[in-house]
């Protein structure tokens, strides 16, 4: 799972645009990184390096001959999928007989078989990647006609791949082609082409953008571009580009995670203006187009990660605020299962990214079925956003770095919205639809004030990096955020955490017990606190200690996280952002990198 870039033509040196991209998405996988550039006398070089894209910068400055003017690149920064991280199974690949040169992002699934092929043939390989195997492929296929020898390599490969391909027959030629995997051509005015698996990398370059789809041939050749598909010229739809510069910045902020946990307050207000009006309590139907057809009886949900956590907590919605029969899947799993479709049911799908592989997979198999799709997806114009029906936008920003925070609260107020939406069409009362709008224009507030007192959480972080497992408890409405939470401490402190509903601790969990495991028990005020108090009896009759996330003071428990007092359905944005702050200071305390946290990557475009 990588990111890949490539740039032709004139307007700038071709190492500078790559290692700009390359810095401004290293947040999707830095595990190794490259660039390889040419001038137009058809000299080349490359220079790779391993781990951050900042010690490739260091490389190209020491080793790139400046004397050349390189006007034509691709680059890549790489999350490894086969192969060691080693530089020789760091891209670009090529054949043996050094006819073809290609960067892929994605998973050839059959790759092996065909690597046998090719060995069958007296095909050498120098590394381990299935990128690899179709360098060689392609120089088996060869035909003389470049578009056709691509056109025969993707007749036979197989799984998730968007690949830009060079051919030392074709100088000044590129081709690109995709399936599953994103990937975006753009343009400008100066006969500059592009080509990213993000837009966001183009912003300040680009002027239109063309999204390629599914086979997808685009060959560019004499400054000019041509997409094909089944062998027929056709045209895609131009887009302008229209985002602002991605120049993140840290502010004052140690972390990017930090900053990003701080924005949430100001999130929560700018969903909530364009959709709701908090003094006349009436909802802009016009936010929840596709949400306003009230024959289906069922919602299925779809996600991942943090974007799943989200769900469930919208399932609890569902039934309690919209009484609409409601299930969550985890993407990846879903795919498998035996899958009803019918007129009755709207299948939505929430994606941070819009471009996660998993969901990706279901929303096109449940396309072809003709299900009703709806999308909750935060970056727009991305592949969920532009597949399903009907949909809305999160509107959290973009969020760049890996462990998603502020995109969960996004989701989870867009949630509620829906939720009230919904229930006011049926049969939520006007006194609970009132009373949750009047509390969740206060919910900004509240977690303001969570944040102004996180050195009570930062201390407990601090007590809690001497153990290596953790377990995170929840009952009803915490549900989501118990999982969330341990999620996030896992992802970003490396340390162990299992999260388990407070009531099934006496099916088994409690084998665990003992003074090195402490648990951090979601416990509001709310309808179920003394059932989570007896829960706490149960832990401490055996000596285990105990976090409590509450408003109230819990005399039973080690430590106890104060938060500030709202509704049931709403404690869940409290307690999440303790969850958050929990597991930064944790991983803070433990040293870990925050930002980019081991063996991960921010969008995961590959299954
Ligand atoms: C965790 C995290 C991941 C993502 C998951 C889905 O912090 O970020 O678990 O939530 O990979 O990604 P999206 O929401 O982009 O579909």
């Amino acid at each position: 799972m990588c990111w890949i870039f490539g740039y032709i033509w004139t307007k700038d040196s071709a190492d500078k645009i790559l290692l700009h991209w390359l810095e401004r998405l290293e947040y999707r996988g830095y595990d190794s990184a490259w660039i390889f550039v040419w001038d137009n006398n058809g000299n080349s070089q490359l220079v790779k390096s391993v781990w951050k894209v900042g010690n490739l910068v260091t490389k190209v400055q020491k080793t790139l001959d400046q004397t050349k003017n390189w006007t034509f690149g691709i680059a890549h920064t790489r999350w490894a999928t086969h192969g060691w991280i080693s530089e020789e199974n760091t891209h670009p690949h090529h054949d043996m007989n050094n006819n073809f040169v290609l960067v892929h992002n994605g998973i050839i699934e059959n790759y092996f078989m065909i690597k046998k092929e090719l060995e069958a043939k007296w095909y050498k390989f120098y590394g381990e990647t299935d990128s690899e195997v179709i360098a060689n492929l392609l120089d088996d296929l060869r035909t003389g006609d470049f578009a056709e020898t691509v056109d025969l390599v993707v007749n036979k490969i197989r799984g998730a791949y968007a690949l830009l391909i060079l051919s030392k027959r074709n100088p000044g030629e590129m081709i690109a082609v995709k399936l599953w995997s994103p990937l975006v051509f753009a343009y400008d005015n100066h006969d500059n082409f592009y080509f990213s698996s993000d837009k966001q990398a183009l912003s300040g370059y680009a002027d239109k953008l063309i999204y390629l789809d599914d086979w997808d041939i685009l060959h560019i050749k004499d400054k000019n571009y041509q997409i094909k598909a089944n062998w027929i010229k056709i045209s895609r739809k131009i887009e302008d580009m229209d985002i602002d510069s991605l120049e993140a910045s840290k502010w004052d902020y140690k972390h990017f995670m930090l900053k990003e946990i701080s924005e949430q307050p100001a999130i929560i207000k700018r969903i909530c203006k364009w959709r709701v009006n908090f003094v006349d309590k009436t909802m802009n139907a016009e936010a929840f187009h596709g949400m306003q057809d009230e024959h289906f009886k069922k919602i299925v949900f779809v996600g991942c990660g943090t974007s799943y956590n989200a769900w469930v907590l919208w399932t609890y919605f569902m039934e309690d605020l919209a009484w609409l029969e409601s299930v969550a899947f985890i993407a990846s799993e879903y795919e498998y299962q035996h899958i009803n479709v019918d007129d009755e049911t709207l299948f939505v799908f929430i994606s941070q990214s819009g471009e996660t592989a998993d969901s990706i997979s279901v929303l096109k198999l449940l396309k072809s079925r003709w299900a009703h799709t709806f999308g909750v997806v935060n970056v727009v114009w991305s592949t969920i956003s532009r597949l399903t029906d009907y949909g809305l936008f999160t509107r959290a920003g973009a969020e760049i770095w890996v462990a998603s925070t502020k995109a969960f609260t996004a989701q989870i107020t867009c949630i509620v919205l829906l939720a009230l939406f919904l229930g006011q069409k049926r049969w939520l009362s006007k006194a609970k639809y009132d009373k949750v709008l009047s509390e969740l224009e206060k919910i900004p507030e509240l977690i303001d004030e969570i944040l102004d007192t996180s050195e009570q959480i930062q201390e407990v972080a601090k007590k809690l990096i001497q153990y290596k497992d953790f377990f995170f408890l929840w009952r009803h409405f915490q549900v989501p955020i118990a999982r969330e939470s341990s999620l996030k401490f896992k992802e970003i402190t490396y340390l162990h955490s299992e999260f388990y509903p407070s009531g099934e601790l006496k099916h088994g969990p409690l084998a665990l017990v003992d003074a090195n495991y402490p648990t951090i028990l979601f416990a509001p005020n709310d309808l179920l606190f003394e059932k989570n108090i007896s829960s706490i009896q149960e832990i401490k009759a055996r000596d285990w200690i105990v976090v409590t996330v509450s408003d109230k003071d819990i005399a039973q428990s080690d430590y106890n996280i104060k938060v500030w007092t709202t509704i049931d359905e709403l404690y869940p944005f409290v307690t999440a952002v303790v969850g958050q702050l929990l597991s930064y200071y944790a991983a803070d305390g433990l040293g870990r990198e925050i930002d980019k946290p081991r063996n991960l990557a921010k969008s995961v475009t590959v299954k």
